[in-house]
């Protein structure tokens, strides 16, 4: 199978935050003591994605290069899109083709924080398959703010919807995106929804006609965050800050993840835990 790639979609500056996020990129706010976009960029890392794009505002992007770099430092390798403005998540697919080049990728949004026991198998699980897509499915209090699956009686999926007046399920879809290779051709087929986007939902309700989509479910024991509110990015903040107190793991760390699968070496995250000496982060860096 070929190799798959990484997308984290980074786009718009996250409306409902204002004024918080004037002039800074939203996906660039702190989560306790790192950027948000670390979470998600890590996730890409467990899964063992090495060739990720940063697909951004064209105004953002340089705050984005500046904080990331071309990914080295982690042993990855980085690739900066513009998305010249907001028209959906399946935009990403067209505007990613040439870069995916026919490969089978991983798109996660640039606000979405996953945390929980399993989730590298989970991964790998997802990446295995090589034909079709799978998603993941997450009980949340309030599914009509997002994409829904609705089952049958026989727990099959029967359809996925976005922001429902009437949710058929309270399975949220989560912003982690396993597709094959032909999502980019399924892309260019999706119309615009009456918001006006390309809707990601459209994307894998073709996969789904196809019976090519996998929803997995995410149980319980997995806390997916949301960043979309001052009051969910503080409380996000304080999740993240009370695992780490509390276990002295990092969870969202690149430094922690590149080392652990061998793409980076010992000298190498040293040379990071220097750069962050005074801090918190640094000595973990160095105790590793
Ligand atoms: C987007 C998707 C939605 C998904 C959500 C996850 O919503 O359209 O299907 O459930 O991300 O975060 P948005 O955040 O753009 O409102």
């Amino acid at each position: 199978m070929t190799q798959r790639k990484g997308i984290i979609l980074a786009g718009g500056t996250g409306s409902r935050l204002f004024p918080i996020t004037m002039g800074v990129s939203k996906q660039l706010l702190p989560i306790y003591d790192k950027p948000m976009i670390y979470y998600p960029l890590t996730v890409l890392m467990l899964a063992g994605i090495r060739d990720i794009a940063v697909i951004t505002t064209p105004q953002d992007r340089d705050q984005f290069q500046r904080t990331l770099g071309n990914g080295a430092q982690w042993g990855v390798s980085l690739t900066y899109i513009e998305q010249p403005s907001p028209d959906g998540l399946a935009q990403a697919y067209l505007l990613a083709e040439g870069f995916l080049s026919g490969a089978p990728s991983a798109m996660v949004l640039g606000d979405n924080i996953f945390f929980g026991h399993g989730l590298p198998e989970m991964l790998a699980a997802a990446d295995q398959r090589a034909k079709g897509g799978t998603v993941f499915g997450y009980h949340v209090a309030d599914p009509e703010r997002y994409g829904v699956v609705g089952f049958d009686q026989d727990g099959n999926v029967t359809e996925i919807v976005e922001k429902p007046s009437t949710p058929p399920s309270n399975f949220a879809i989560t912003g982690l995106y396993f597709l094959d290779g032909t999502a980019p051709e399924r892309a260019r087929a999706v119309t615009p929804s009456e918001r006006g986007e390309l809707e990601i939902v459209t994307l894998l309700e073709s996969y789904r006609t196809d019976g090519a989509l996998q929803v997995e479910q995410m149980g319980r024991g997995y806390a997916w965050l949301d960043t979309g509110t001052h009051a969910s990015l503080l409380d996000a903040g304080n999740f993240v800050r009370t695992l780490t107190d509390r276990q002295g793991l990092q969870s969202g760390s690149p430094e922690e993840v590149g080392y652990r699968q061998g793409w980076i070496t010992r000298e190498e995250l040293m040379a990071r835990a220097k750069m962050f000496e005074k801090t918190e982060y640094g000595r973990y860096l160095q105790a590793l």
